[in-house]
């Protein structure tokens, strides 16, 4: 049978991968796919600058057009990443009726619903196992093995470069702005390291999963978003003590009155099999009605472990190349005419607790004061620690029990005012995760 003729889109950290595993492995892969899969042209900006992939089988060029208007080619792999030329590709592509392999999560969490039903009308597919969480095959977990399972809540650590860094700082002690310097050496990291420590990027995979697990269009921007940058030793210690870890966390649930889509560094107890995912690693649990709490994990980022993904889409497509489309497995798990609108949850009407860091003033009364205004605002504390004074000052670490944002945010807003309270309130939200 003939080969089926690929052309990838970028030979940087991913692309070069994808060669890679598509090499060593190809027989094991034509095994699977039923066919052999040719990297028939591959596109580079600059094709000579050094590349981690023996590229002197494949007929390159430094246009991508050329790759994806070559009439050869049926698979477009795009891995450039962006939202400017890379959506330009694409939506080239699949105008081309070329099927579509990407890596690239900002594309599909900011464009994916205008490109889904771009492919829809021409009959190819979009598959993007690898915008989310690299080499673990979460996409397809949630959108075929959970089929049957009304999907509750889903929470992960899905930013492999902000998980390496929370890591090295618990447990090395080590300053942040050096291990963000090693996540991008190995790699890890966006062209743009602020998608990573900003959460951006979390969200952007968050958004996507969020689709998947209850079929509502991708709605990125209503996506709740705040990075770890504010994260300090001092917090990460206190947690520590305390019985937490701090993870940076997407979470999406789906309540009565809508879904809570959000992104922030969480305290989650440290009992927790996901509280012990540490470095690049990533996992996400998603609790399904009928199969209860479930877990993926593994690497998150990475040359070889997103290869593994964008190759397995490859797969996927060949495999299918010959069904009809209308009967293939839908971009966001649910059929098209399917999606609801349901809404997102504005974040001042999601209930969590709360990890409270204030430092005070040490004069009598202050503890006082504090704990009136929370009681004012309906806020019960569940543990109270107050540590030494510090510079003048005495770190009072508070835990509370769940109460609504709008009331956090106004005790927070009348604590700070006090004059015995200089600082700003370091104010971490908290997950039980229990099944
Ligand atoms: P890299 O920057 O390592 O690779 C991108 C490659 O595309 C570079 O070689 C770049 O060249 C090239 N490129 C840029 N513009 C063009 C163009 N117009 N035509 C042809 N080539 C071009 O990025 P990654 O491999 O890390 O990421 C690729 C995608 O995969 C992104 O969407 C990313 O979010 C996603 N991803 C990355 C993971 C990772 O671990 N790195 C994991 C999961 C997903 P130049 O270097 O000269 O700019
Ligand atoms: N920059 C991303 C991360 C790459 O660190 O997780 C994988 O999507």
């Amino acid at each position: 049978m003939q080969s089926v003729k690929i052309g990838i889109l970028g030979l940087g950290t991913v692309g070069s991968g994808t060669v890679n595993v598509l090499t060593r492995n190809s027989r094991e892969i034509s095994r699977r796919a039923g066919r052999d899969i040719e990297i028939y042209r591959a596109a580079d900006r600059d094709l000579d600058k050094p590349k981690s992939c023996d590229t002197s089988n494949i007929n390159l060029t430094d246009d991508a057009f050329e790759v994806i208007n070559d009439p050869e080619i049926q698979i477009v792999v795009e891995l450039i990443g962006g939202t400017g030329i890379a959506k330009d590709l694409v939506t080239q592509a699949i105008e081309n009726g070329k099927h579509v392999v990407t890596a690239n999560k900002a594309l599909i969490a900011m464009h994916g619903n205008e490109l889904f039903a771009l492919a829809q009308e021409k009959g190819v597919t979009i598959a993007f196992e690898a915008a989310v969480a690299g080499g673990i095959p979460i996409i397809k977990a949630m959108r075929e093995g959970l089929a049957g399972n009304r999907i509750e809540w889903l929470a992960g650590i899905i930013n492999g470069t902000g998980n390496f860094i929370l890591t090295e700082m618990r447990e090395k002690g080590r300053d942040f702005a050096d291990v963000l310097a090693e996540a991008q050496a190995l790699g890890y990291a966006e062209a743009d390291p602020t998608f990573d420590i900003e959460g951006i990027d979390a969200a952007h995979k968050l958004t996507i999963m969020a689709s998947i697990a209850f079929g509502i269009p991708l709605q990125y921007y209503k996506c709740y978003t705040e990075g770890i940058s504010k994260i300090s030793q001092e917090d990460v210690q206190y947690a520590a003590e305390l019985g937490y870890r701090i993870k940076h966390l997407g979470i999406a649930k789906k309540m009565d009155s809508g879904v809570e889509l959000r992104v922030h560094p969480t305290l989650i107890p440290e009992r927790r099999l996901i509280a012990n995912v540490n470095g690049v690693m990533n996992a996400v649990v998603v609790k399904g009605d009928a199969v209860g709490p479930t877990l993926y994990y593994g690497a998150g980022a990475g040359s070889d472990a997103t290869a593994s993904a964008v190759v397995a889409d490859i797969v996927d497509i060949v495999r299918a190349l010959t069904t009809d489309p209308e009967n293939r497995v839908p971009h966001l798990a649910f059929q098209p005419d399917a999606l609801k609108d349901t809404p997102i949850l504005p974040m001042n009407e999601v209930v969590t607790s709360y990890y409270l860091r204030i430092h005070t003033l040490d004069v009598p009364g202050v503890l006082a004061d504090i704990t009136r205004i929370l009681s004012d605002e309906g806020i019960n504390i569940e543990a109270i620690l107050q540590k030494e004074d510090h510079g003048g000052l005495v770190p009072i670490i508070m835990l509370t029990q769940a109460v609504v944002e709008k009331n956090m945010d106004r005790a927070i807003e009348q604590i700070e005012a006090l004059d015995t309270v200089p600082d700003a309130i370091m104010r971490i939200r908290m997950e039980s995760l229990g099944g």
